[in-house]
């Protein structure tokens, strides 16, 4: 009887199952290393040795063949136990996750994860910013870095997979990759980078910028937060003193992998168990501020207005509209919108809005954004208001490197893992490091495409099979 592994992964994972070409066996209730000592006890006369995988999975092997014993998960799954933990910083009680840069959570969530990194052996250390580096010493080649990871922020109630199961993996995956075959050649480093979302401050990809080098003092000088604490002071109270930070380049990584939840629904409609990324799109963010006046809701007829709210209001439906019917591909997104004096009976004197505009094509991307600043301005015009225009996001569209997924397409295969390529329409560190050095994305699916939500979600099946994928890439490029 085969039974292919993606159906097994779907069955309860307390219990153990194996299935052999010949012969049936079905395990109940027992865990991986009941199973594994139960069947290396039966196995031996027949010449057959049993041993358990990275994936806690059972495996046969026949004489030099691996083939006859098909693989079962029989215990709750350890990348999902990871990231129910690393949520539980900054879990409100109704569900969600929110971790802002250099916050209380924040901080504890990175000294935690420092701790369990040490715990498993790696040596550790933070940048200047509040990077968490976990390091394993190559025995060959140890000035060639392979990092892996991705970020510990999120946004405001947000899910728990985003971001924190890219490090959690990339932890496991070395982990694993250490117990089964000692050092690798090449150091490995696991990153936990410290902020992409751009959910506090307007800046994004504050971490993984600042480890090439992109960031420096002035960009954040005067930034503050919503309630108006500086970036400086966040810093500094988060450990890391402003007034000490230069800008470094790190020159010593060769290679970024960064795995992470599709965020979509494509895999999942797709069936397939991983997303081989080959492009992210290009992404500009906005603040637009509008000044007009405030004035008498009752009294001032609707011809002498200025009204802030107004203009912006025609402009987020116009450019929606502009985007729908000239550019499919394009997303437009006005997430957050400010409104003073913010009161009923009051025409909105002042207010200030976001654009967040991606395409995975640059000349698309700039032609849309030039096509929207020239009609704030009409608007602005015909409004009677003043207003002034910042751009705190341009990121331009990446290309991955697919090399590597070529190469491993087989053994994807080989593993009855089904994979489909794909273009990032999230933004994503893997971005900023693929503008310069080799850098490998990697998705698992999303139920229902949801994410930036409390209802995010990914089975354990599919993150093991994660995790377990991750392995074969870093054995690939440190081993
Ligand atoms: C990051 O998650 C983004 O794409 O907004
Ligand atoms: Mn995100
Ligand atoms: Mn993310």
């Amino acid at each position: 009887m085969k039974v292919c592994y993606k159906k097994l992964h779907k069955i309860n994972i307390n219990y153990a199952f194996l299935f052999t070409l010949t012969k049936f066996e079905f395990f109940f209730n027992k865990s991986a290393d009941e199973v594994h000592y139960l069947l290396s006890y039966t196995y031996k006369k027949l010449n057959i040795r049993i041993f358990k995988d990275w994936n806690n999975c059972i495996l046969g092997k026949v004489g030099c063949h691996m083939s006859e014993i098909q693989v079962a998960k029989t215990q709750v799954s350890e990348i999902q136990g990871l990231v129910d933990w690393l949520a539980s910083f900054g879990m409100a009680k109704e569900g969600g996750v929110t971790r802002l840069l250099y916050s209380e959570e924040w901080v504890q969530a990175q000294a935690a994860l420092k701790q369990k990194m040490e715990d498993a052996g790696f040596s550790t250390y933070f940048d200047q910013v509040g990077n968490l580096f976990g390091r394993i010493e190559g025995t060959s080649e140890k000035k060639q870095v392979i990092l892996t990871g991705s970020h510990v922020d999120t946004v405001v109630h947000g899910g728990k997979y985003d971001g924190a199961y890219g490090i959690l993996a990339s932890f496991l995956a070395v982990k694993r990759l250490i117990e089964l075959y000692g050092k690798p050649k090449k150091t490995i480093e696991v990153v936990s980078l410290c902020e992409e979302e751009g959910s506090r401050f307007p800046l994004t990809y504050w971490g993984s910028k600042n480890v090439m080098g992109d960031y420096s003092q002035m960009s954040v000088k005067d930034m503050k937060d919503k309630t108006g604490i500086p970036f400086s002071e966040a810093m500094t109270e988060a450990g890391f003193p402003f007034n000490e930070y230069k800008t470094r380049k790190r020159e010593d990584i060769h290679h970024f992998v960064e795995i992470h939840i599709e965020q979509g629904s494509i895999l999942e409609k797709g069936q397939s168990d991983i997303g081989l990324v080959t492009h992210i799109v290009g992404q500009k963010r906005f603040t637009i501020t509008v000044n007009g006046e405030s004035n008498h809701a009752g009294t001032t007829p609707m011809m002498e207005r200025k009204d802030a709210l107004v203009c912006a209001a025609n402009v987020i439906s116009e450019l929606t509209a502009i985007a729908k019917t000239n550019y499919p591909q394009l997303r437009i997104t006005t997430g957050q919108i400010l409104v003073k004096p913010n009161v009923p009976n009051v025409i909105a004197g002042n207010v200030s809005f976001t654009l967040d505009i991606r395409h995975h094509e640059s000349d698309i991307l700039e032609a849309f954004c030039h096509q929207a600043i020239q009609l704030l301005h009409q608007i602005a015009d015909r409004s009677a208001v003043s207003i002034d225009i910042h751009k705190w996001t341009d990121i331009r569209p990446v290309s991955l490197d697919t090399k590597l997924h070529d190469e491993m397409k087989n053994n994807l295969t080989k593993k009855g893992f089904k994979y489909t390529t794909i273009v990032s329409g999230a933004g994503h560190d893997a971005q900023v490091f693929g503008q310069y050095i080799p850098t490998t994305m990697l998705f698992v699916p999303s139920k229902d495409g949801i994410s930036h939500s409390p209802l995010e979600y990914t089975d354990s099946a599919k993150l093991e099979i994660g995790v377990s994928v991750l392995m074969d890439y870093l054995y690939k490029l440190a081993y």
